[in-house]
């Protein structure tokens, strides 16, 4: 029997539709080896719907996406927008989809692949073998805090105010995705803040560990300084197994972390919601990089990020869990082979194209499946 899955399909701004091109080619080889057929539709978010429908994020998009049993998506961005009001921006349609959608875990492996060890701006003793799991709360915090603006004081100057808050329930059901996911991992969850000047960084570290006391007790918690876990990283980057925190720290930290692995370019990351009465979870997919304006149309762009955030998609949403390994080894074999796209490249590399790589990718594919 054939299982059909809807998915939406974003690819956005600059590079975002280069490398969803190579994703679909690989989602259509899984479907040739699977009993799973995919629904695919797409559409537009960020500066491309912007230009089409005159919003980063259309209603009927939204809807479609509610619709879908998961979003692929590619990026949004780029100077091109610039100069447009900050609430019809291309960022906006991402804000507002992982609001709409209640994505609140977002998950960020920072990995690295035995082939990229030498690719690392840290020494390869201190990267090789790097498995980290950040989970970043999404839909909370300094993103999306009440009050915010910008106005003018009767001096004539002005302020600028964000607000950055959480609640018990957001804190809670964050921090059981992270021990969830250390619980099938090493046992070991980091929760960062700033409980040293912030009330909510103390209420974060309190119902984090009121989480881990009732239900999670034979897992390892420890707190940190989201200011030393950004310094820990860069020292000793293996003393970590999953890591929570809030939005904006998650946003930074997930970027440190990323760049441990060598390339911006390989992180894939997904968004889960919370799971509804059909047992059904919402879930959005998509790599950590940005639509890199300066590569875009030039068909050099690292597809691997978009191509394993599909493989977090079929292990997280589909429960695939046989199909998403075959994608990680089949791009952990490419690369130990010395195939790279230009972000990677080494003195003995063979430089592919997106296009290539994405075809190279699907070769191994075939071969392992
Ligand atoms: C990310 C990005 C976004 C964020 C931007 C594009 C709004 O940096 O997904 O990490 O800040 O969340
Ligand atoms: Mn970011």
């Amino acid at each position: 029997m054939t299982t059909s899955y809807k998915l939406l399909v974003l690819p956005g701004d600059g590079i975002g539709p280069e490398v969803m091109s190579e994703v679909l080619k690989v989602a259509s080889c899984i479907e040739d080896l699977s009993s799973v057929n995919f629904e695919i539709e797409q559409d537009e978010i960020g500066g491309a719907a912007y230009d089409k429908y005159g919003t980063p994020l259309s209603e009927e998009t939204l809807k479609k996406a509610k619709n879908s049993h998961a979003v692929l998506l590619g990026a949004v961005g780029g100077s091109k927008w610039d100069n447009l009001d900050f609430s019809l921006k291309p960022e906006q349609g991402l804000l507002r989809i992982r609001k709409e959608l209640d994505l609140y875990a977002n998950l960020r492996p920072a990995l690295c692949f035995e082939s990229m060890v030498g690719a690392s701006s840290l020494k390869p003793e201190l990267v090789s073998g790097l498995d980290i799991m950040i989970v970043r709360e999404l839909t909370g915090g300094v993103y999306f805090g009440e009050p915010r603006g910008i106005k003018e004081l009767s001096d004539g100057t002005r302020q600028g105010t964000n607000t950055q808050t959480y609640n018990t329930n957001e804190i809670r059901r964050v921090a059981r995705i992270a021990f969830e996911l250390a619980q099938k991992r090493n046992k070991k969850v980091t929760s960062c803040e700033k409980s040293n000047v912030m009330e909510s960084g103390i209420l974060w570290r309190e119902e984090v560990e009121h989480v881990h006391q009732n239900e999670f007790k034979d897992l390892e918690l420890s707190h940190m300084y989201a200011d030393n876990c950004a310094m820990q990283l860069v020292r000793n980057p293996k003393q970590f197994d999953v890591i929570v925190t809030d939005n904006l720290f998650g946003d930074i930290l997930s970027d440190e972390a990323a760049m441990l692995t060598g390339s911006l370019g390989m992180l894939p990351s997904a968004s889960l919601g919370a799971i509804d009465e059909n047992n059904f979870r919402k879930s959005l997919y998509e790599p950590v990089h940005g639509s890199a304006p300066d590569i875009s149309g030039q068909g050099i762009a690292n597809p691997i990020a978009s191509i394993l955030s599909f493989a977090m998609c079929l292990k997280y949403s589909f429960g695939m869990d046989h199909e998403s390994d075959l994608i990680n080894n089949s791009v952990n074999k490419v690369l130990s082979e010395g195939f790279k796209t230009a972000d990677l490249i080494g003195d003995d590399d063979k430089n592919l194209s997106t296009e290539e790589m994405g075809n190279q990718i699907i070769k191994v594919i075939k071969g392992l499946g």
